[in-house]
């Protein structure tokens, strides 16, 4: 099976990050989430992958490379605006063939990989089978309504009135009948082609399109707090590995990793945690849930359940929490009376005591 992998959204709900770096390589666990995605497709024995990219493509082809890591051999196809789910499939015609394939949401994370979907798909081999799973706010995804066996027999893109609760998660199984559909569907009112009314025409046109509930839980990380929960997800797995060093007078409490040439100097960890490859933590406490990144210094600082990107830096400053950190910033807190500075970038979000 091959796959279509869509890493070409620009990530508005994720600035300011998404000034500075596409939003699949926004690190989850210390890694980029596109790469949990590469890594479980490789798993579930997909050899070949085109990814689709837009205005980021040279920032994502440099941090995937070509792919070998993740037992992949890589196509690039760009998009060169936002068209849609099924424009994706437009433009991967000549590489999809007559292939059955795997089309994969770039910013999804699927806590149990993609192998046993694939299975069922291959199994039975429906004309399509969609991922799905059951959420609270189903007006926000794409919906499916299935009948007793797990056939789908309708479809609808974020209806205001759902009638179902069964969201299409971002993992789609097509056999080749979908070039056909795709071809022949409209651009939606918001001008995407929409890969749900492709499936739609396959249901109405008596294909079987079958739903496949998840097992585990699944995350799109389109928002901050979607970040920090598959943050969190994931490092609730994690096992304690030591590679870097920590002096005496530090205590190591939980699954706790320290990459290599990472420093703990009189710190207190809490796990699940990460520190990343190369950072400095001195005179600190890190608490539960969070990921550190690479080269970054922590002096003097307490935080818990957030995110540091690369080379950032907290010194003087306690209690951070559900945050976000982007690369080579610093924060620091003021002399007495010295109110706060603030140097806030384009979308930045703030909360300070009151
Ligand atoms: C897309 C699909 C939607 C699906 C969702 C999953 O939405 O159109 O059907 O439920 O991904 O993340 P979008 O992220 O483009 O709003």
């Amino acid at each position: 099976m091959k796959s279509l992998v869509l890493a070409g959204g620009m990530g508005t709900r994720l600035r300011p990050l998404t000034h500075a770096m596409p939003k699949q390589l926004v690190p989850v666990a210390n890694k980029p989430v596109l790469f949990h995605g590469l890594e479980q497709l490789g798993r579930a024995g997909v050899t070949e992958a085109a990814v689709v990219v837009g205005d980021w493509h040279r920032e994502i082809r440099a941090a995937v490379g070509d792919g070998s890591r993740f037992g992949l051999e890589i196509t690039w196809l760009r998009q060169e605006a936002p068209f849609g789910l099924a424009h994706c499939v437009l433009l991967a015609r000549d590489f999809l063939a007559d292939d059955d394939f795997v089309m994969y949401l770039g910013d999804n994370v699927f806590s149990d990989g993609l192998t046993g979907l694939a299975d069922t798909f291959r199994k039975r081999r429906p004309a399509a089978q969609v991922a799905v799973v059951r959420v609270p706010n189903p007006e926000e995804y794409g919906i499916v309504e299935t009948g007793p066996d797990g056939r789908v027999t309708a479809l609808q893109e974020k209806p205001r009135r759902p009638r179902s609760d069964l969201a299409v998660a971002g993992a789609y199984f097509f056999s080749p009948l979908v070039h056909d559909a795709v071809a022949r569907i409209e651009p939606s009112l918001r001008g995407e082609w929409e890969i749900t009314d492709a499936l739609q025409l396959l249901v109405a046109e008596g294909h079987e399109v079958r739903a496949a509930e998840i097992t585990g839980w699944w995350r799109d990380t389109g928002r901050i707090d979607d970040i920090l929960d598959c943050n969190r997800l994931l490092l609730d797995r994690l096992e304690t590995s030591v590679e870097g060093s920590v002096d005496r007078a530090s205590t190591l409490l939980g699954p706790v990793v320290v990459e290599p040439g990472a420093r703990i100097v009189r710190s207190h960890l809490r796990g699940p945690l990460i520190v990343g490859a190369g950072t400095l933590v001195e005179d600190s406490y890190v608490g539960p849930h969070t990921s550190i990144g690479a080269d970054c210094v922590l002096t003097d600082a307490g935080l818990a359940h957030t995110i540091l990107l690369d080379r950032a830096t907290v010194t003087d400053v306690n209690g951070i929490h559900g945050s976000v950190i982007g690369r080579s910033a610093r924060v620091g807190s003021s002399p007495p009376g010295g109110g706060h500075r603030l140097v806030v970038g384009d979308h930045t979000e703030l909360r300070v005591l009151a």
